[in-house]
């Protein structure tokens, strides 16, 4: 296998994983050594096996010449994280990629904070009244995550929020699958962008989605997991993920709070923050 491509080919390469990258196709695996009359039917065992996650290998060719170089995101090689979320934000564009944008939603709501932040907060979409601002948690429930931050010693300004999907569902319904698999790739490059040391996914929907784990909330909180975006810079290991209850949740249930309060005091741990001295009792 060479490991320069020709130009030509390059380019329609280039095209081509661009295209995949709009459609949130990240990875790309190729069969050793497989010609197309030899791929067996899905339900041969002998595919099975091979298509395995430890069997599959990366197209020799991709790798060799780097996929990111091939086609490398806007926001590669940006100068700083602010630049290079200015950059994911105008790849976003006025967004299009899924019927959201057709089912009533005022604005896009990408995401808020700092640039830098070690700490970041994922919730399931806008409701009406990030949609009407442009900025996620600005609600009820939004009241509830401050004073959650506030809890944990930090402020609103220094952890970075933002949502599985960037567009309001309509009646604040879940979003749909294809809605969360379109969207999720620009939250990716946000986080791979911010590199924070923790993430917190706010409800089932967000751990699920960022997940991939189908699990009631009892048997998700409670530990970390280990997360990093396939788009994520690879001498970065990534990040811990842990889930606590949505602040919507336990606005209905406020008898959850002290559990959600222990999920937090897990990542204070982990961040090094000091518990405060009297924790803001609204998040308890
Ligand atoms: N609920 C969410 O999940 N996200 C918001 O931004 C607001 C409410």
């Amino acid at each position: 296998m060479p490991h320069t491509l020709d130009p030509e080919l390059r380019r329609a390469l280039a095209e081509r994983v661009r295209y995949c990258h709009e459609m949130g196709i990240y990875d790309f695996y190729r069969r050793e050594s497989t010609t197309l009359h030899e791929i067996p039917s899905a339900n041969q065992p002998e595919l099975r096996e091979e298509m395995s996650p430890k069997k599959i290998a990366v197209t020799p060719a991709i790798a060799g010449n780097n996929l990111a170089a091939i086609a490398p995101y806007p926001e590669h090689g940006a100068a700083d994280t602010a630049s290079a979320l200015k950059l994911i934000r105008e790849d976003l564009g006025d967004c299009t990629r899924c019927k959201l944008h057709q089912q009533g939603r005022k604005q896009i709501v990408f995401g808020v904070g700092n640039p830098r932040a070690e700490l970041m907060f994922v919730g399931e979409g806008p409701g009406a009244d990030e949609d009407a601002q442009g900025e996620p948690f600005v609600g009820r429930a939004g009241q509830l995550l401050n004073n959650m931050i506030k809890a944990m010693g930090l402020r609103r300004e220094d952890v970075y929020i933002a949502n599985i999907v960037k567009c309001r569902p309509p009646g604040n319904r879940q979003p749909e699958r294809d809605e969360c698999e379109t969207c999720s790739p620009f939250l990716m490059r946000q986080i791979a962008a911010i590199k924070p040391k923790a993430i917190v996914a706010l409800g089932a929907t967000a751990a699920k989605n960022l997940l991939a784990i189908n699990a009631p909330m009892t048997e998700l909180r409670g530990r970390w997991y280990d997360f990093k975006p396939a788009a994520g810079d690879p001498s970065w290991p990534g990040s811990r993920l842990a889930v606590t209850y949505h602040p919507a949740f336990l606005l209905r249930d406020p008898r959850q709070k002290g559990e959600a309060w222990k999920d937090l005091q897990m990542v204070m741990k982990h961040l090094g923050i000091e518990p405060p001295k009297k924790p803001a009792e609204e998040a308890r």
